[in-house]
């Protein structure tokens, strides 16, 4: 742990909030590296949940709410945790409105999921969606974690990918299981270690105060079985608590219920960008021996990768060797991956080791052949091994592996 929280500073993924004040306890400031890592994930996400399914309407809810929506859900009732024998409410309480008589006291959501909820009456009029069908979700949530540890474990500013999905109240249990294997594979689609994920039925005395069945995936990290993502039953709790409801013109002849008016119940698969990015992180982290030293890097899927590959002149005081470089291999895949680095700093096997604790798959090396055949060196992350590729070639050969 304390390897990756230096890795994550020293290359520019993570720095502590608010540094150079002392820090802010449970925030945590996102730099050039970890703002991709951060949007591939969200991007892998949105691309399975949303972009590729004909059932998933997203949204961007604002983080500010109406208090009488948290009112409602039973969160300023419930939403707290033990303190020194008294509950203490975790949500973030602020103030809306200048003058006096315009204060209205407001939270920062603790959950994305109620920005969705108190939007369903919207979407279905919008869309007329049919049942099955879900909203989705990618933004920040905010509690006042009485402890918050663990790097980004357990965070007071947090981003979180949620779906409600609608179904009717008959199917709860087929598409709680359908979407427990949704979440397994995306899992394994960004490359987490699939052998320290564990699923944990939660206890009825452990559950939230809305759900009838909760699982917990939890993941092996380096300070215990913690939980990485959840997914609830949430039952119709949420739509009866906001007085919405759904017109059902199909009905459902298994149910033995005929059209009319229903109120959906809930599948919510719930899962934290932050958390995610720790799994994975842990999950790439790697260390072997080359050419007679340590290295240390991450094994990162491309599609997941901050940088897909790093454009490097083999000495960069040769304007010949930079202008190549630079014209003929950074610009075209920079214009086709954007995700492309250009390392000309210190020698070449300081820039494969830079590279390496980046996790980026594949470096580009333009020496003085190439000058004559065009071709380049590509080096492989994971072997160090070396082949010369045509540069005519190099989207071409990056593009079959992504
Ligand atoms: N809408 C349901 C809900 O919010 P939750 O289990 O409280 O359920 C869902 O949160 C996910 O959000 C968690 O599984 C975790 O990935 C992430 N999460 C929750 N609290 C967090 C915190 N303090 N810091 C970082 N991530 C957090």
């Amino acid at each position: 742990m304390e390897k990756i929280v230096s890795l994550c500073k020293r290359r520019g993924f993570v720095f502590q909030g608010s540094e150079i004040y002392g820090g802010l306890a449970g925030t945590f400031d996102w730099g050039h590296f970890g703002v991709a890592l951060r949007n591939n994930i969200k991007q892998s996400w949105w691309k399975k949940f949303v972009d590729n399914r004909r059932d998933m309407y997203g949204m961007d809810a604002a983080i500010l709410m109406n208090a009488k929506v948290w009112e409602a859900t039973g969160h300023v009732a419930n939403f707290a945790d033990p303190l020194d024998g008294k509950q203490f409410n975790t949500m973030l309480k602020t103030e809306v409105g200048a003058k006096k008589e315009d204060i209205a006291v407001s939270y920062l959501r603790p959950e994305t999921a109620q920005g969705m909820f108190v939007n369903f009456k919207n979407t279905v009029d919008a869309f007329h969606p049919k049942l099955p069908f879900g909203m989705a979700q990618i933004g920040k949530a905010f509690r006042n974690e009485i402890a918050p540890r663990d790097f980004l474990f357990r965070q007071r500013e947090f981003e979180q990918m949620e779906i409600e999905y609608f179904v009717r109240p008959n199917d709860w249990e087929k598409y709680f299981e359908y979407w427990k294997s949704e979440m397994l594979e995306w899992m394994e689609e960004i490359g987490l270690d699939m052998g320290k994920v564990h699923e944990l039925e939660v206890p009825d005395v452990d559950r939230a105060h809305y759900s009838k069945r909760t699982i917990d995936f939890e993941f092996d990290f380096p300070f215990g079985r913690k939980e990485l993502f959840g997914l609830a039953y949430r039952t119709d709790f949420d739509l009866n608590t906001h007085k919405l409801e759904y017109i059902d013109e199909e009905g459902d002849p298994d149910a033995k219920v005929g059209a009319g008016k229903i109120v959906p119940h809930v599948i919510e698969p719930s899962m934290g960008v932050d958390r995610a990015v720790l799994s994975l992180l842990l999950s790439a982290y790697a260390e072997d021996s080359k050419d007679g030293e340590v290295r240390s890097y991450l094994k990162f899927k491309p599609n997941i990768a901050p940088v897909i590959c790093a454009v490097s002149p083999l000495l960069k005081n040769k304007p010949e060797l930079v202008e190549y470089a630079n014209t003929k291999v950074y610009a075209p895949l920079k214009a086709e991956f954007g995700r492309v680095a250009w390392d000309d700093n210190g020698n070449i096997g300081k820039r494969y080791r830079r590279q390496d604790e980046i996790g980026t798959p594949w470096c580009i090396v333009i020496d003085f052949d190439t000058l004559n055949d065009d071709t380049v060196t590509v080096r492989d992350r994971d072997t160090g091994e070396q082949e010369r590729v045509k540069v005519s070639e190099l989207v071409k050969f990056i593009k079959e592996k992504i």
